[in-house]
């Protein structure tokens, strides 16, 4: 007999697995083939402010600067420690086959950028936003290993120009 799958069910159960990965620790891969624009996976967690994130240990304490945040447009953050799923796992990539994006009901959805065929690793572009000053010592703690041939070799975002953000003239 045959049966239709709807495209949510993912026309053949989940779209991704979790496994050891050669960027870091835990990973999560591709388990079929995935259409560029496809919504993957939702990044869950408790949802905190930023002060209590701030005064929250290392997730890892044997891996300092060890995140499972996820930091919202409104300034609050998914704390995926908490109530998270298979998404934090993912790791960061400077050249990311995933995105994340805010949906209307302002969940966190990781969606892919293009085809991602079967085996290949999820990633996307975390793009840390750090408050201070970027020292040998802190760029050194987020070092990236994602190996892209083009790797800008840090999971930090752009810096924000001493003072705040620059005004268009
Ligand atoms: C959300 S976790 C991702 C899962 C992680 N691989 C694990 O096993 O816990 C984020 C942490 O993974 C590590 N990580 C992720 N992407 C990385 C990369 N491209 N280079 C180095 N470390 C990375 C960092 O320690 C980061 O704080
Ligand atoms: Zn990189």
């Amino acid at each position: 007999m045959h049966v239709q799958v709807s495209q949510a069910a993912g026309a053949g159960g989940r779209a991704y697995a979790v496994r050891r990965s050669p960027i870091h620790g835990r990973g999560v891969f591709a388990t079929r083939t995935i259409a560029r624009g496809e919504d993957i996976v939702e990044y869950r967690g408790r949802r905190i402010s930023m002060e209590v994130a701030d005064t929250m240990p290392d997730s890892d304490p044997d891996n300092p600067y060890h995140t499972f945040l996820f930091e919202l447009n409104d300034g609050r953050v998914i704390d995926a420690g908490v109530r998270g799923n298979a998404a934090r796992w993912i790791n960061h990539s400077c050249a990311p086959n995933c995105v994340p994006y805010e949906d209307d009901r302002g969940r966190v959805m990781i969606a892919a950028r293009r085809t991602i065929r079967a085996g290949e690793e999820l990633a996307y572009d975390y793009r840390l936003n750090v408050e201070g000053r970027r020292t040998k010592k802190l760029l050194a703690a987020y070092r990236c290993r994602c190996g892209a041939p083009r790797c800008r070799g840090s999971r930090l975002g752009p810096a924000e120009p001493a003072g705040g953000r620059r005004r268009p003239r």
